[in-house]
């Protein structure tokens, strides 16, 4: 970090903007994220924040996997499979819901997670930690810019044919789906819960 922006940091209250920035945030569903997605440079920005989540042990246990809209086609195959294989019974038009899924957000990302045995030996919750600290980064840069995102699991996430698709090692898990765009139509926002609720002193 260059000198005149450690001094800013230091000498202003930035809590009211950050504050802003975090209370605007709000989980967008691919199927209200239409085009344009990011461009390069905003995912660019998009990745530098991820990049100084808090990071026991300086692992970077984690890392992200874009699909471009030549592979959906991919990833809808794998979302069907894997439906196919946890559910025999699916009915076609499950079974083409499943696959529609991989086409809505135009930009989407899996994130995985590295379980990796190292030295020091970090145990996989604070790997966790770790991912949901770039995940939120990610999610407020992408929101200081205007642009929508969501976060998306669902039981196909980690399944065999996921895994292939993205060729996970068998250290690695994929945890959720990050998907950017635009916003068509924002929900109502979530009543907020008052920190009395989960904050208490000793
Ligand atoms: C790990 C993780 C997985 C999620 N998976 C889904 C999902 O599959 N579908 C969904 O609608 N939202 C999913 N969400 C988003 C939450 O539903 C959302 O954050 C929550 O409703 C609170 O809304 P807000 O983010 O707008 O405050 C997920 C969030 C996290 C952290």
């Amino acid at each position: 970090m260059n000198k005149d922006k450690e001094v800013l940091i230091q000498d202003q209250d930035q809590s009211h903007f950050v504050l802003s920035l975090i209370n605007s945030r709000q989980n967008v569903a691919p199927k209200r994220l239409v085009v344009p997605g990011p461009s390069q440079q905003q995912l660019e920005k998009i990745f530098s924040a991820a990049v100084t989540a808090p990071d026991h042990g300086l692992l970077q246990p984690w890392r992200f996997i874009l699909i471009p809209e030549h592979k959906r086609d991919a990833l809808g195959t794998a979302f069907v499979n894997a439906l196919k294989e946890r559910d025999l019974k699916a009915s076609q038009v499950q079974i083409e819901s499943a696959y529609t899924k991989a086409f809505r957000a135009p930009c989407v990302m899996i994130c995985v997670l590295n379980n990796k045995v190292s030295q020091p030996h970090i145990p996989k919750n604070e790997r966790l930690i770790s991912l949901g600290c770039a995940l939120q980064n990610m999610l407020l840069m992408a929101q200081s810019m205007s642009i929508g995102c969501g976060i998306t699991s669902g039981q196909s996430i980690n399944s065999e044919p996921i895994r292939k698709l993205f060729q996970l090692s068998s250290d690695e898990e994929g945890i959720c789906f990050l998907n950017f765009g635009t916003v068509k139509e924002y929900k109502p926002k979530r009543p907020i819960p008052n920190p009395s609720s989960f904050f208490s002193s000793l």
